[in-house]
């Protein structure tokens, strides 16, 4: 758990014995420095992992996920990404997923839904996903940037987010992806590739291939962007292979059929 969300975490849990008791809580002001000045240890991410119970960490993710969320609604790092979009679009799935997908950012149908992955090649990931035998709402999906980059003097179109841009936006999805903590993690396309790994190469080369990221497996694949514009069989099926190891890297059941898509 980073920091951040664990201070969240903190904040909320007091809010909460503000709302059930008649008496303020009380912290002296030895606390008070000690928690202002407190570093987190090096291995917190790793303790977190281990001190996870299913069940009941379920509610401790969404209150994590919602009070990040309002933080994230109100972002202005970017100050003319925050001036230009109609909202955030934080994630949206299940905050126990074992599958993460990390795509690139909002286009115009997520700015004005709130919500990634809903215009076409939103359309086609959530295909995807239920050609695996998942529905949408068992994964969790998230973009490297929360904002829909702008698009000044253009009146269609969508631009990929600038190095600064990522830079300023990663550290919310790294939050996102330590309080979920999916199984595996799917890259969509060179944007994701470059947020996650740092590396910058073509895609043809870099999919299909496993990667860590955090000790968490990371599959790159093509942006289903991609599969529009191309729409090769050959192209889909690379595709689906990438999605047959993530199965098999979860031990989900295969069928014949699952096999032989694309063939
Ligand atoms: N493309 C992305 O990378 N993310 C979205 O949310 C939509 C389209």
């Amino acid at each position: 758990m980073q920091f951040p969300a664990a201070l969240d975490l903190v904040i909320k849990a007091l809010e909460e014995v503000r709302e059930m008791t008649p008496h303020t809580p009380f912290a002296s002001r030895e606390v008070l420095d000690d928690f202002l000045t407190y570093s987190p240890p090096e291995n917190l991410t790793a303790l977190s992992r281990q001190v996870s119970i299913r069940g009941k960490i379920d509610q401790r993710k969404i209150d994590m996920l919602d009070a990040m969320n309002a933080r994230v609604a109100v972002c202005t790092k970017c100050p003319h990404l925050a001036s230009t979009r109609t909202q955030t679009v934080f994630g949206v799935g299940n905050p126990d997923a074992d599958i993460m997908f990390v795509g690139e950012a909002p286009g115009a149908d997520e700015d004005r839904q709130g919500e990634p992955f809903v215009g076409r090649a939103g359309q086609l990931l959530t295909k995807i996903i239920e050609t695996m035998g998942l529905k949408r709402g068992d994964v969790y999906i998230a973009n490297i940037l929360k904002c829909r980059p702008d698009t000044p003097g253009q009146q269609f179109g969508n631009r990929p987010p600038t190095p600064d841009e990522m830079k300023t936006c990663l550290p919310y999805l790294l939050e996102q992806i330590d309080i979920i903590q999916p199984k595996v993690l799917v890259a969509l396309g060179a944007t994701a590739v470059e947020g996650l790994l740092g590396m910058r190469s073509s895609m043809s080369r870099l999919r299909g291939a496993w990667h860590e990221f955090n000790d968490t497996p990371l599959m790159i694949t093509y942006h289903p962007a991609y599969l529009l514009r191309s729409q090769a069989l050959s192209e889909k099926r690379k595709v689906w292979e990438d999605m047959l190891a993530v199965m098999e890297k979860l031990e989900r059941p295969i069928s014949e059929k699952q096999r032989n898509y694309f063939l």
